[in-house]
């Protein structure tokens, strides 16, 4: 695979496939991976940890042959995100590959750095007779799952109870992408209306109103895409941040995406995470605040008169 260099707003990061001489890197960036994210990843922290030196050296020595073929983004100087593919080896199963080890370092997401390993390990896929690419990813992990159907990749199934881990048992949808000789057509599904009365809108078309602590607002649906009663908003609040403590006529229905926080009251806050549904009744004291290590994303319904830019 040629290098490439994605422009992103933090400056030039290069795209290519790992060496041997990446062994270092490579290693840092999966042990990282899975202890900062045991519930997106089927592999375990300590069993990583403990595999021996040669262990990394060989996957990337037989990186494309018996060893997943390996893509590592570096920007700064130092690695800021990983990614493989692993093809299948029996003969009638060559044709079709997994997609493993999508990472990239808190500091560098939103960058687009992800889609770009993505599109790495596809291009690599296509060039050597790859012509499906499936993967598994944990049903809560909004972005990964966002980002995933942004490079083309369809939802096939569900696998029920993959993960279970402190108590807790995670489902994995599973997805797939044809490449290669067998894609059709466009990569990315066509999305808009087009003379239809149901409109889809991609949120990430949507420029954010961005406040000074790093909050964003997304105005998602309303008015001018023909809703005439409710806003449709998404908000993300960095870790450590919190939208404003404030109270209005109008209630809220809000929905975690991502992330991880507390829903703020005069008499306390509650813990709330992905899947969690909020309702914040008219005239109640009330924020959000991020307490997580990731971003938290939510989706908060206002009706028309609660959004001063709709
Ligand atoms: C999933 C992951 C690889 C995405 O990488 P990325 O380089 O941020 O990807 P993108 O730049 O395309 O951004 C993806 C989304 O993450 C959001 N995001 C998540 N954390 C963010 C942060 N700290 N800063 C800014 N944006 C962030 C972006 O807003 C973007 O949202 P959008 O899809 O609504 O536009 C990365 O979040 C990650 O490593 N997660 C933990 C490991 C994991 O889940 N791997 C996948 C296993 S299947």
């Amino acid at each position: 695979m040629a290098d490439r260099v994605v422009h992103t707003r933090r400056g030039d990061v290069l795209i290519r496939a790992a060496r041997e001489g990446d062994v270092e890197a490579y290693r840092e960036l999966r042990l990282e991976a899975l202890q900062n994210h045991p519930d997106a990843f089927g592999s375990d922290y300590a069993t990583a940890a403990a595999n021996p030196p040669e262990y990394w050296t060989e996957r990337l020595k037989n990186a494309g042959s018996t060893a997943p073929a390996m893509f590592i983004a570096r920007a700064e100087g130092q690695p800021v995100g990983l990614c493989g593919l692993a093809r299948e080896n029996r003969p009638k199963s060559r044709h079709s590959a997994e997609l493993i080890s999508l990472y990239v370092p808190s500091a560098w997401r939103g960058l687009g750095v992800g889609e770009a390993l993505v599109k790495a390990a596809l291009d690599w896929g296509s060039k050597h007779g790859v012509r499906i690419v499936k993967l598994a990813v944990v049903t809560q992990n909004y972005f990964a799952i966002r980002l995933y159907e942004r490079c083309g990749f369809a939802p096939y199934g569900t696998e029920p109870e993959v993960i279970y881990l402190n108590g807790r048992l995670y489902d994995m949808i599973l997805m797939y992408r044809r490449i290669g000789a067998s894609a059709s057509g466009a990569a990315v599904p066509k999305t808009t209306g087009g003379e239809a009365a149901m409109l889809i809108r991609r949120s990430s078309d949507v420029a954010p109103v961005r406040y000074g602590n790093g909050v964003e607002k997304r105005v998602l649906l309303g008015p001018n895409q023909g809703a005439p009663h409710f806003v449709m908003r998404t908000i993300d609040v960095p870790p450590g941040q919190s939208s404003p403590w404030h109270k209005h006529e109008w209630e809220h229905e809000m929905f975690v995406l991502a992330g991880s926080g507390v829903a703020v009251r005069e008499d306390g806050e509650t813990a709330i995470s992905v899947g969690d549904a909020i309702l914040v009744p008219g005239n109640e004291m009330h924020s959000v605040k991020n307490t997580g290590t990731e971003l938290l994303r939510f989706i908060c319904m206002v009706p028309l008169s609660g959004e001063d830019n709709p």
